[in-house]
């Protein structure tokens, strides 16, 4: 090891930082299904991608590519056959501090009998965290996503939108430093899936989180994301790789952003 790689793993272990590691690093990642009776069914072949440290990273593709599997593998909730995710730098196999990664389903997995503020609190309760600090912390993060006051109403007194907040805020209840999220907006209507946009914009530069969100929808990927991975299906694996060079805010019907969907739609 050269005195300079030394010094600099010295500085990390002192800061605590690992600036020299992407958020995620997916190599060679494969996955395949078996069902009785049929053929295995690979879904993802030779996936390899690195998300760079507070940045937003898109995985775009058709319906049945396997980007739930792939999101799922990177958070450790699917095994995958082959290959390798790093998280900071770490293993996924040795990766214990799930606490610095959120969540954000495709469906929002509210409990309907437990109020918005409990929902979100949730998170937090299988760490040590006294009550009253969980719900402090719970009422911080709806705050968050625009929903002060809405602390006691049920999943099923609230609208789309609004449970899309409160999922949302429950994702980032443990203050996360990752953040994946599985078509997150994709039941909402226009307007109310581009005001989330600038919300999640809002959080993820505020807090300098680092991003992945999978979604089948060209315009949602280029309002959002740094860099764009698509994924072609039946196996899935990377096309391509597209950086989104384009000022923010990237507001609907702004040329640049329509010519940038335009190029994404002649590679899918
Ligand atoms: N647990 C599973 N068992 C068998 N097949 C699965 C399972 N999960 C996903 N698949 C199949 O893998 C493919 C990719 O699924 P998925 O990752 O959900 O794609 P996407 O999110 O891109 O729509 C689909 O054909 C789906 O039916
Ligand atoms: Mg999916």
């Amino acid at each position: 090891m050269s005195i300079e790689v030394a010094l600099r793993e010295e500085q990390t272990e002192a800061t605590g930082a690992r600036q020299n590691f992407p958020a995620i690093r997916v190599a060679s990642v494969g996955k395949h299904f078996t069902r009785a009776g049929t053929r295995a069914l690979t879904v993802l072949d030779d996936v390899s991608f690195s998300v760079a440290l507070g940045s937003i990273t898109a995985i775009l593709g058709p319906s049945g590519c396997g980007k739930s599997t792939l999101l799922n593998i990177i958070a450790g909730l699917v095994a995958a056959d082959r290959g390798s995710v790093l998280i900071d730098g770490q293993p996924l196999q040795t990766f214990v501090d799930w606490g610095r990664v959120g969540y954000l389903f495709q469906d929002d997995r509210l409990l309907p009998w437990r109020t918005a503020i409990e929902n979100i609190a949730l998170g937090l309760e299988a760490e040590r965290i006294p009550r009253t600090e969980r719900r402090d912390r719970a009422r911080q993060a709806l705050l968050s996503v625009g929903l002060a006051g809405f602390e006691r109403m049920y999943p099923g007194e609230l609208s789309g939108g609004m449970r899309s907040r409160v999922a949302l805020a429950r994702s980032l209840v443990k203050e996360p430093r990752i953040l994946l999220l599985d078509e997150p907006f994709s039941k909402l209507d226009p307007a109310l899936r581009s005001q989330m946009h600038l919300e999640l914009l809002g959080i993820q530069a505020a807090r300098k989180m680092s991003v992945v969100f999978v979604t089948h929808d060209i315009e949602e990927a280029v309002t959002l994301a740094d860099r764009v991975v698509i994924l072609q299906p039946n196996p899935g694996r990377v096309r391509t790789e597209i950086e989104i060079g384009l000022a923010r805010p990237r507001l609907h019907g702004n040329p640049a952003m329509t010519a940038q969907m335009q190029a994404l739609r002649q590679l899918i």
